[in-house]
């Protein structure tokens, strides 16, 4: 029998392309969202790329009702929850700043209302999205997972503190795991092109500028800095696939379900750094369409570089990153040229 597993954030956009990884593996996800940086129609398109339906739930991670009641549900059905995969929650570095406290809300108090629901469920695994911010500055490169933490900013603080609280969670049983995946820059899409990111307003990230520039809705992408200490002078970063950073939670979940219970932390990233101008120019050459940009000022809070040693989940959860920077950017555009205004204007499937 498939076993049960509750997505958390499920309709956003990692989240999304775990779903689809999770239903090609076998497993039988349950999607809990609210909805407040997604749409059901994300649901909709994983329904009819897999042929799976999705089982979800429009509902807050901070409801302990609603949860038990998903807990309770699934158990009754005879499948009862054996993990979690927790991507929900909030993510906008800028955004933490100036609204600390939605930050904290949302994705401590989040995390931890999850937590009761599943101690109250007996459920004692648990798969949660960390980020590489949650290093900051880099003391030596590549960021290994023993790196010191030390986040620069509100949302990184939220990561770090839930990482805290999941070792505490599982120092206090026994039989409890938690697999802490820290991403570095997930980007692309599936390469169906019917699942993607689709931010809303002004783009904060570096990829999906890009390809708003690439279809024509923004006239250029605003470089920040061309004076830093790397070979181009622009920022570099660890750029993997969205949907291998999805299958990484199917071999974290399949990890948690074999290893001996404790709390765990894994880079998830190619290894390889790639910067702003490289990145640019590698898209134009796999699409065949220009990015007008201009030079501005470096922007507050970025380091120069950074990139993960993903050593420790090759090594155990047995995952690699296998796509290249060229696969990010084709399958990027697909989603973006054949969906210009995301999810939102697109027509229902
Ligand atoms: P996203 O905003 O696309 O997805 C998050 C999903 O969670 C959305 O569908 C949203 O509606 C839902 N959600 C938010 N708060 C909720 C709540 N209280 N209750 C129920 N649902 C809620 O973001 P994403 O890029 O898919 O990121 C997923 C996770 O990975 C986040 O926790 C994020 O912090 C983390 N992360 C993302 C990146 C990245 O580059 N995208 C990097 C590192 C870590
Ligand atoms: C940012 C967040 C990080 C988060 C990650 C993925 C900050 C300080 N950090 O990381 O916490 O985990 O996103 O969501 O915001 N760039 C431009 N022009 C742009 C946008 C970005 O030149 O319009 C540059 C940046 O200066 C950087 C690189 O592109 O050098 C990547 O930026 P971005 O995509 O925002 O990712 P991070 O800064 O790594």
């Amino acid at each position: 029998m498939a076993t049960s597993i509750l997505i958390t954030g499920g309709a956003g956009y990692i989240g999304s392309h775990a779903l689809v990884e999770f239903l090609a593996a076998g497993y039988r996800p349950i999607v809990v969202d609210n909805f407040c940086n997604s749409s059901p129609d994300v649901l909709r398109r994983v329904e009819a790329l897999t042929g799976f339906p999705v089982v979800w739930h429009r509902g807050d991670v901070r409801d302990e009702g609603m949860l038990n009641a998903v807990f309770s549900q699934a158990r009754q059905e005879g499948m009862p929850i054996d993990c979690v995969v927790h991507f929900a929650g909030l993510k906008a570095v800028g955004e933490s700043v100036a609204q600390p406290l939605d930050y904290y809300d949302n994705n401590v108090h989040g995390s931890v209302v999850l937590l009761r629901a599943m101690d109250r469920a007996q459920v004692k695994r648990i798969v949660f999205s960390s980020s590489a911010t949650v290093y900051g500055e880099p003391l030596s490169l590549p960021y290994t997972e023993s790196h010191p933490l030390a986040p620069a900013n509100p949302y990184g603080r939220t990561k770090a503190m839930v990482e805290a609280v999941l070792a505490d969670w599982c120092a206090s049983d026994a039989a409890r795991t938690a697999v802490n995946l820290r991403y570095f820059n997930p980007i692309g899409a599936h390469p169906s092109g019917k699942i993607g990111e689709s931010p809303r307003g002004t783009p904060n990230n570096l990829f999906p500028y890009i390809t708003q520039v690439a279809v024509g809705k923004r006239a250029k992408l605003s470089v920040f800095g061309n004076d830093y200490p790397t070979s181009d002078g622009t920022g570099v970063r660890d750029y993997l696939h969205v949907s291998d950073l999805a299958m990484g939670h199917v071999k974290a979940v399949e990890y948690a379900s074999r290893v001996a219970p404790g709390c765990f932390a894994f880079n998830l990233g190619t290894g390889r750094g790639t910067s702003v101008l490289e990145l640019i120019r590698t898209f134009e050459t796999a699409t065949g369409r220009p990015v007008p940009y201009e030079i501005l000022a470096r922007r507050p809070g970025d380091v120069a570089q950074m990139w993960a040693d993903p050593t420790a989940a090759h090594e155990k959860l047995g995952w690699w990153a296998s796509r290249s920077i060229e696969d990010m950017c084709r399958d990027g555009w697909r989603w973006q040229s054949q969906n210009p205004d995301g999810y939102a204007e697109c027509p229902t499937i």
